[in-house]
């Protein structure tokens, strides 16, 4: 039986990034919970501000961001923690895999050296018990020769490789969130299923799963939860059986239909500039459904079948 409280809060948030000449409204107003011991997915196209969101739980947001709404974390808010109470819970509370795996390795480093960096920082334990549980991280993670991959920079490994490896780090030390944004973006299928497999171990350990995904397949197989963002807002969020088989929102109906098994039909046209954003509601451009009222107002969250959903259809 799992627990019923939000482990993981989020309630209006918006994050505004100020650059010269413009703001860009990267989320507006937000609000999710996510139970311990269960995924939530966000799906959504580039740029949707997914993230975004990711780095806005952790405190990495670049300086120039403004970050409104309350994130709580075990029932704390954590941006009225000091940054070194924040420091305490990246990596050991909450992990992150970044979404390009390439990047979030330091090119000068071996992967030993990246492996072992959150466990010294985190744990004060023996250097052979340190050692041996690099390398069977290493393992668990798909590596076949542990001792051999640590021995490697990540410019000497494969996009799989370092993906690998990337797990490894993020789940050496049992986060009890995680988040894994594009987890298995262009990995082929083998190394895709490593990567499922890896991330329903995390909820089968009744830790927590963020995942920040293009793939709704992945979505469908792991998750309990979904929200569905476009440009910034969050259309449509419920239970992922709910929303994938039964899509209200005309974007996740979309979303759905452009799926192969369902024919492959594209959503035609663009999201919005987040700069240049319409008055009514986003999605009104794109929506075949849509009526005058949509090109005008702005829709608001509503509750229909258990479920939000932001459309003046409902
Ligand atoms: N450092 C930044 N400065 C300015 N704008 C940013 C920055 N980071 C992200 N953005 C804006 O936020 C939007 C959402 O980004 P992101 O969360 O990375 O999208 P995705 O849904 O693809 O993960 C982007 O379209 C971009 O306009
Ligand atoms: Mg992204």
């Amino acid at each position: 039986m799992k627990a019923t409280s939000p482990f993981l809060e989020i309630t209006d948030l918006s994050i505004t990034f100020c650059t010269p000449g413009q703001d860009i409204p990267a989320v507006s107003k937000c609000s999710f919970t996510v139970k311990k011991g269960t995924c939530m997915a966000i799906i959504g196209e580039s740029g949707c501000g997914k993230s975004v969101i990711a780095h806005a739980i952790l405190r990495i947001l670049p300086k120039n961001s403004l970050v409104c709404g309350t994130i709580r974390f075990r029932g704390c808010d954590l941006y009225q923690l000091e940054i070194s109470d924040m420091e305490k819970i990246r990596g050991s509370d909450i992990g992150i895999m970044f979404q390009s795996p390439d990047r979030a390795l330091n090119p000068i480093y071996k992967i030993y050296r990246q492996v072992k960096e959150p466990v010294t920082v985190h744990q004060t334990v023996s250097w052979e018990k340190q050692h041996n549980h690099i390398l069977s991280m290493l393992k668990k993670s798909g590596f076949f020769d542990p001792e051999k991959a640590a021995s490697l920079y990540p410019c000497q490994c494969s996009g799989g490789m370092n993906q690998r490896a990337v797990t490894a780090i993020v789940l050496s030390l049992k986060p009890e969130l995680v988040i894994a944004d594009e987890p298995t973006k262009g990995l082929d299928t083998a190394r895709i299923s490593d990567v499922q497999d890896s991330l329903m171990e995390v909820i089968h350990e009744d830790r927590t799963l963020l995942l920040i995904t293009h793939d709704i397949r992945l979505a469908r197989t792991i998750a309990t939860d979904i929200v569905v963002m476009y440009a910034g807002e969050i259309v449509e969020s419920g239970l992922a059986d709910d929303v994938l088989s039964d899509p209200l929102h005309p974007y996740t109906k979309g979303l759905i239909q452009s799926l192969p098994e369902n024919g492959f039909i594209p959503i035609p046209g663009y999201a919005p500039p987040l700069t240049d954003l319409p008055k009514g509601c986003r999605f009104a451009q794109r929506c075949p459904y849509a009526s005058d009222i949509c090109h005008i107002k702005p829709a608001q969250p509503g509750i229909l079948k258990g479920r939000v959903i932001r459309c003046h259809q409902y």
